[in-house]
C-alpha cells in the first residue's frame, strides 16, 4: 500500500559526481554534484546553481570534468560538497587530491577516482542553473578494465548520495543482463558472488577461443563469397541496364524479320543485289529466329531466378 510524501527529489540512486574546473589563478577547483546524469549518449546534464565558483570557472574556460566518486574518496566528496572556493581558496589542497590537467580540456583531473569525464561546455542557464555538457573523453582507472578491455563497474564501488536519509550508499551487485534478462526469461538470481556472471563470460570466451582455426576460416571464406556476390550483382545490373537500354533496337528488329521488308531484302540478297562483302546473317531463316527465341528463353530464365531469389 502506498502513501503518499509530497514533492521530494528522489530520483534515487542520486550519484556523487566530483565536478573538476580551473579558477581564474590556475589553480583547482571541485564540488560535489548529484543532480546529474547523461542526457544521451555523448552529452550530460547537470543542475549547478548559479552561485557556485564552479559555474563562474566553467563559464570562462568552457570545460569541466566529472568524476564518477567511490568509497575512498567519500569523505574528500563531502568536504568539497561543503566548502565553497568563493570562500576557501585551497579547497582542493586541502582534500589532498593530485591534480593534472586534462589533455582532452581546460579542466584539471584529480587522481584515485574510477572514472573521470572531460566535458566542453555547451550550455548554462543562470535562471534554472541547467547546465549541459559534451563529453570529449572518458578515462578510467586501468585496473578496472580486463585483459579485453571490458570494464568492471561492480569493481568500482561508486558512491550514491541517498537524498531521503542524506547520507551515502555503495551501488551493489551484478543481478542480471540488460536487454537480455526480460527476453530470455532469465530467472538470475541476486548473488553476491560477482565473479559469477564474469566467470560465465569467460567460458564463453574460452569456448569460442576453442575452433579458432575453423572460424577464421569460415569468416574469411564467407567474406570472400560476400565479396564476390557483389561484384556479380553489380555485373548483372549493369548487363541489365545495358539489355534495357536496347530494348527499343531489339523490338524493332523483332517488327523487321516479320515485315514485308525483310521478305525484299532477303529477296534481293538472293538475287545477288547486297553486296557479298557484307554480313547477311540477319537474311538467313535460322539467325534471327534464334536470337529471337532466345529472349523468351532469358525472360524465362529471369522469372525463375526472380522467384528463387524473392521466396528466400
Ligand atoms: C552530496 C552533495 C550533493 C550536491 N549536489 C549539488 C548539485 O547537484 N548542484 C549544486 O549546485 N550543488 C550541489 N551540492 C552543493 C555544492 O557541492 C556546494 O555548494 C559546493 O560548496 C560548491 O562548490 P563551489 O562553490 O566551489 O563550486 C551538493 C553537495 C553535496 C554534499
Amino acid at each position: 500500500m502506498y502513501k503518499s510524501i509530497g514533492v521530494k527529489p528522489y530520483l534515487m540512486p542520486m550519484p556523487v559526481l566530483i565536478i573538476g574546473t580551473y579558477n581564474e589563478d590556475g589553480t583547482s577547483n571541485a564540488m560535489n554534484a548529484a543532480y546529474g546524469s547523461m542526457r544521451d549518449s555523448r552529452t550530460v546534464s547537470l543542475y549547478v546553481q548559479a552561485k557556485r565558483k564552479t559555474i563562474a570557472n566553467i563559464l570562462w574556460t568552457k570545460a569541466f570534468t566529472i568524476h564518477l566518486a567511490n568509497g575512498e574518496n567519500r569523505q574528500e566528496a563531502d568536504f568539497v560538497g561543503c566548502v565553497s572556493g568563493n570562500r576557501v581558496a585551497d579547497k582542493v589542497e586541502q582534500t589532498g587530491w593530485s591534480a593534472t590537467k586534462s589533455e582532452d580540456v581546460e579542466a584539471p583531473v584529480f587522481a584515485s577516482f574510477p572514472l573521470v569525464m572531460a566535458c566542453t561546455l555547451l550550455s548554462y542557464d543562470p535562471e534554472d542553473g541547467h547546465l549541459v555538457g559534451e563529453v570529449q573523453n572518458v578515462l578510467v582507472e586501468e585496473t578496472l578494465l580486463d585483459s579485453y578491455g571490458h570494464l568492471h563497474v561492480d569493481e568500482m564501488a561508486l558512491l550514491t548520495y541517498n537524498p531521503a536519509e542524506k547520507c551515502y550508499n555503495i551501488v551493489g551487485d551484478r543481478v542480471g543482463e540488460a536487454f537480455a534478462t526480460g527476453l530470455n526469461n532469465e530467472d538470475q538470481e541476486e548473488s553476491d558472488d560477482n565473479d559469477s556472471s564474469r566467470s560465465t563470460e569467460e567460458e564463453r570466451r574460452q569456448a569460442l577461443i576453442r575452433n579458432r582455426p575453423e572460424r577464421v576460416a569460415r569468416v574469411q571464406r564467407m567474406e570472400r563469397v560476400m565479396n564476390e556476390l557483389a561484384s556479380l550483382q553489380a555485373e548483372l545490373n549493369q548487363a541489365l541496364d545495358h539489355f534495357e537500354s536496347f530494348k527499343e533496337q531489339s523490338d524493332a528488329f523483332d517488327a523487321y524479320y516479320s515485315s514485308r521488308d525483310w521478305m525484299d531484302d532477303y529477296e534481293a540478297s538472293s538475287l545477288g543485289i547486297i553486296p557479298e562483302e557484307i554480313d547477311q546473317g540477319v537474311l538467313t531463316e535460322d539467325l534471327p529466329y534464334d536470337v529471337l527465341c532466345e529472349n523468351d528463353e532469358l525472360g524465362r530464365r529471369m522469372r525463375d531466378l526472380a522467384r528463387k531469389l524473392l521466396l528466400r
